[in-house]
């Protein structure tokens, strides 16, 4: 690299550390927000914060950073697209586009409409009626259209969306994934519900007492690979994962003392995060390098941890022996296949946070295929609610009684996120894809599991994905890692091969 061109490169790196820094101050402050601040602090806190986000944001669009950029993309720096420098000035440049091409004024409608969207929201979810809610939906539908036409797109304006989220995913290229899932999918959940065998499921809600929950959970986060001298386990409302660089990477949970799978496959799932976190390649914190590929494939994490791992028969074959030490009055005397089977209950449910992981991914096939409707204008906002019931009812075999446990239970769409729901599933696909190819290179997972080896899964995911920071867009990581691209098939011989056998199917 020429020596102008390699200031150059400092200089943006350094820039770019900066607004890393600042962002990690945002984020530690919203963690704050979510578990500790006490609740008279509100107001002060939301003028912390938007100082913050515009702090940020001048600072990430100043003029002097395009010209970086522009000088780096004249250089030799990009002659190999998959080396370190070429990889961070793509990526530099496509957040820079994204953040300076769409007007202030839109910025700031979309800010506006969106909040006073989930107040109305939040309202209806209590009366059960969203009346009022419609404007403003149809409001954020046309402010979106407008930033996806400001951002720029190839064949369909709900790409520029799906960018926000997961670069580089194309609805063609999610429709062609989700499309040969569907149906098989739908059969499998029907076959399901005809069996008739339901487990037990009171062995969960017996008394298991917080403090022991948390020890628990500690414990076996640690065993999978979660390491708590560079981050935390707390308590929330809401559980999410957060990390404010190498180093600091803090999981939430919510405990319910007469409730065991709720905070414990919580902590495993916001854990799987976590490890991803911890896995990016600190020398290249501050720049595209050292982060993550996408929600898709950071969910892909969360998910292989909390269903494939934590949810298989030899993870309770080594654990549940564990777990009676430390819940002798709920477990004493339970048999591990009855314990097994009913941590894998799996029934049709209204609400998707609730839904097990088979019936799942139609939750969020039938939101990718509502808001695809309604994004386009071929869906108007008002017929939402009975496009959602019909498609549910064909879907689970079952129809919400009102729009707060129907089309309308979720925050996001008033919150602007559309566009985000696919990514839950994709991270359930590429999770099922990776696992097959973990397999091929490690030998059987579920002996290893069997023995509270987990350390080899962990280290191949640190490896393979983790260590690659933003190297490859989520697709091509895939096509990388396991020689095929995404296919709903690993899924679909994953659920069978689990749940056939439980539902003697
Ligand atoms: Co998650």
């Amino acid at each position: 690299m020429k020596k102008k061109s390699q200031k150059a490169k400092e200089e943006l790196y350094r820039r770019g550390k900066d607004v890393a820094n600042l962002s990690a101050c945002q984020a530690l402050i919203e963690w704050d927000e979510r578990t500790y601040m006490p609740l008279k602090a509100a107001d002060q806190r939301a003028e912390m914060n938007s100082l913050l986000a515009g702090l940020i944001h001048d600072k990430f669009t100043d003029p002097k950073i395009g010209d970086l950029i522009s000088e780096l993309e004249n250089s030799d720096a990009i002659k190999d697209p998959e080396a370190v420098d070429a990889v961070n000035i793509r990526e530099f440049r496509r957040s820079y586009d994204r953040a300076t091409k769409v007007p202030k004024r839109l910025v700031e409608e979309l800010a506006r409409a969106t909040s006073l969207g989930q107040g109305v929201w939040t309202k209806g979810r209590h009366s059960g009626h969203f009346e009022e809610f419609y404007p403003l939906l149809e409001q954020i539908l046309k402010l979106r259209k407008e930033q996806a036409e400001a951002l720029g797109y190839k064949d369909d304006p709900y790409d520029a969306l799906l960018e926000d989220y997961e670069p580089g995913a194309t609805i063609a290229e999610i429709s062609r994934v989700f499309d040969g899932f569907r149906p098989e999918l739908v059969k499998f959940v029907h076959a399901i519900i005809d069996s008739g065998k339901r487990p037990d499921v009171s062995l969960i809600t017996r008394s298991y007492p917080t403090e022991r929950q948390e020890m628990f959970g500690e414990m076996v986060s640690t065993a999978i690979g979660f390491d708590y001298t560079a981050g935390r386990l707390d308590v929330t409302t809401h559980p999410f994962c957060t990390s404010f660089g190498p180093g600091d990477t803090r999981i939430t949970t919510h405990y319910d003392p007469n409730n065991f799978a709720k905070a414990f496959f919580g902590i495993i799932h916001e854990a799987g995060h976590g490890i991803y976190d911890q896995g990016l390649p600190v020398e290249h914190w501050g720049t595209p390098m050292g982060e993550f590929v996408s929600l898709g494939i950071h969910e892909s994490q969360s998910r292989m941890w909390e269903n494939m791992v934590a949810r298989s028969r030899p993870f309770w074959d080594n654990f549940l022996p564990i777990a009676k030490c430390f819940f002798p009055d709920a477990l004493t005397g339970v048999k591990v296949e009855d314990f097994y089977f009913a941590v894998n209950d799996v029934r049709p449910s209204l609400i998707r946070i609730e839904a097990d992981e088979v019936t799942y991914n139609l939750h969020i096939m039938l939101r990718f295929e509502m808001e695809r409707a309604f994004f386009s204008g071929d869906l108007k906002v008002r017929d939402i609610p009975g496009a959602w019931n019909e498609k549910f009812k064909k879907y689970f075999g079952i129809a919400p009684r009102n729009d707060a446990e129907g089309c309308f239970q979720d925050v996001h769409w008033s919150a602007g996120y559309i566009g985000y729901f696919p990514t839950y599933a994709l991270g359930n696909l590429y999770a099922a894809q990776f696992f097959v190819q973990a397999e091929k290179e490690l030998g059987n997972l579920h002996d290893m599991f069997s023995r509270g080896e987990f350390m080899p899964l962990k280290n191949w995911l640190n490896e393979k994905i983790h260590s690659q920071g933003k190297r490859y867009r989520a697709g091509k990581l895939c096509e990388v890692i396991t020689g095929k691209r995404l296919s709903h098939k690993p899924m679909m011989k994953y659920l069978k091969g689990k749940y056939s056998p439980l539902y003697g199917l």
